[in-house]
């Protein structure tokens, strides 16, 4: 058992105030306690807005927002669909859901990110033998934006749906365009840990006005326009509740405050941390800005003359959590037979990367405190 204190300092809390409360009591009020409503209406309409798109659909969350996406990008049982494997275990299980294959592509050691020559090659070799990828499930990881640049073009000469994950990325940008905004469709969650939190929820992207009319019905049980129930597809229960559109849209105003605290956060990290041997953040601005949800860097042992697991456990011993980055989707069980493009960099990141606390509520004396904690760890 385990003899760690509860923990203190989180990696990523909520952070609600009045504004929240305020709105989530108003749609209370209203009596509109159900899977649609006008705070749903309008949390879509600011949304989509903010990121400078056609279309927003509220959902239930982003594993429900990347399910439909791919349904609605055509994606069916055998086909296969390649998928960053450096990510949350959600990039990939709907791929699963659908009964395609889900092929992984390691990371760029540059960014972290999706290695695109590998996505190239991939895809050519694949058109050699005469097959094609239904689809590609390009993940931002941590709030960094993967190279669209090359990925959009690459995707649309290859007839390959380009779904980006942009679960973490709400808030950054590539190139001067919103993340979310790239490829076919895009994914936003609002998990409680995310930088907008509905506690859950998820919201998917679109120009395609079809599309997003389409994402509504087969979110709503797929029911028909009848005065009785009436049922022609398969649908789902995946639509956002009204009051947690209310929570999201409080959440939604304050969006550029909450980005400006983490990317001070992660200032301050790269400043008081950045100069230790051994130690490497994440890239960041490789080709936009990041939201900076969360603050990530790789410990490399045999410089730094310790290890990630050392420095984590010492922080989870006073109460503060710290993660390791994610186990990418070729190392894990339920994917032990899953085919994988490379691998190596995105395994050696998940040996050596930790996730820092980075909540836009972490106060200095916190931080101050993590920073300390950690160069003790390390030996300084
Ligand atoms: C990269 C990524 N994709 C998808 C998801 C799934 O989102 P949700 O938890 O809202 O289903 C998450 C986070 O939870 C994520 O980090």
């Amino acid at each position: 058992m385990s003899s760690d204190p509860p923990i203190r300092i989180y990696l990523s809390p909520p952070d609600v105030g009045p504004h929240e409360r305020e709105l989530l009591l108003d749609a209370f009020d209203s009596n509109w306690i159900a899977p649609l409503g006008p705070q749903v209406d309008a949390f879509e309409a600011e949304l989509a807005a903010k990121v400078g798109a056609g279309h927003a659909v509220a959902l239930s969350s982003g594993t429900a927002a990347l399910h439909l996406a791919l349904l609605l990008a055509g994606v069916g049982p055998g086909d296969r669909v390649l998928c960053s494997t450096l990510t949350f275990v959600a990039s990939a299980n709907p791929i699963v859901y659908l009964g395609a294959e889900p092929v992984f592509v390691d990371a760029a050691a540059r960014d972290w990110n999706l290695d695109v020559d590998l996505v190239e090659q991939e895809l050519a070799a694949a058109a050699a033998r005469g097959e094609r990828y239904a689809a590609l499930v390009a993940v931002d990881l941590y709030g960094r934006c993967c190279d669209y640049e090359r990925l959009e073009p690459l995707c649309r000469d290859f007839g390959v749906a380009l779904i980006e994950d942009a679960a973490e990325a709400l808030g950054s940008t590539c190139r001067g365009r919103a993340a979310g905004t790239f490829g076919d469709m895009g994914v936003f969650s609002f998990n409680g840990n995310k930088i907008l939190t509905t506690s859950g929820g998820g919201m998917l992207v679109t120009d395609d006005p079809d599309v997003a009319a389409r994402a509504r019905h087969l979110a709503s049980q797929a029911r028909e326009p009848a005065p009785h129930y009436e049922h022609a597809d398969i649908g789902f229960n995946y639509r956002m509740s009204n009051l947690l559109a209310a929570v999201g849209r409080a959440q939604l105003a304050h969006l550029e405050d909450k980005v400006e605290r983490r990317r001070q956060i992660a200032d301050r990290y790269r400043e008081r941390l950045g100069d230790l041997p051994g130690v490497r953040f994440a890239p960041v601005g490789v080709r936009g800005t990041s939201n900076s949800w969360l603050t990530c860097l790789s410990i490399d042992p045999e410089v730094a003359g310790s290890d990630r697991e050392t420095v984590r456990r010492h922080l989870r011993s006073l109460g503060i959590e710290a993660r390791p980055v994610w186990k990418p989707m070729h190392l894990q069980p339920v994917f032990a037979t899953a085919r994988s493009v490379g691998g190596a960099v995105a395994a050696r990141l998940f040996a050596q990367g930790l996730c820092l606390p980075s909540g836009s509520s972490l106060t200095d004396a916190e931080q101050d405190e993590i920073c300390h904690e950690f160069t003790v760890a390390i030996g300084v």
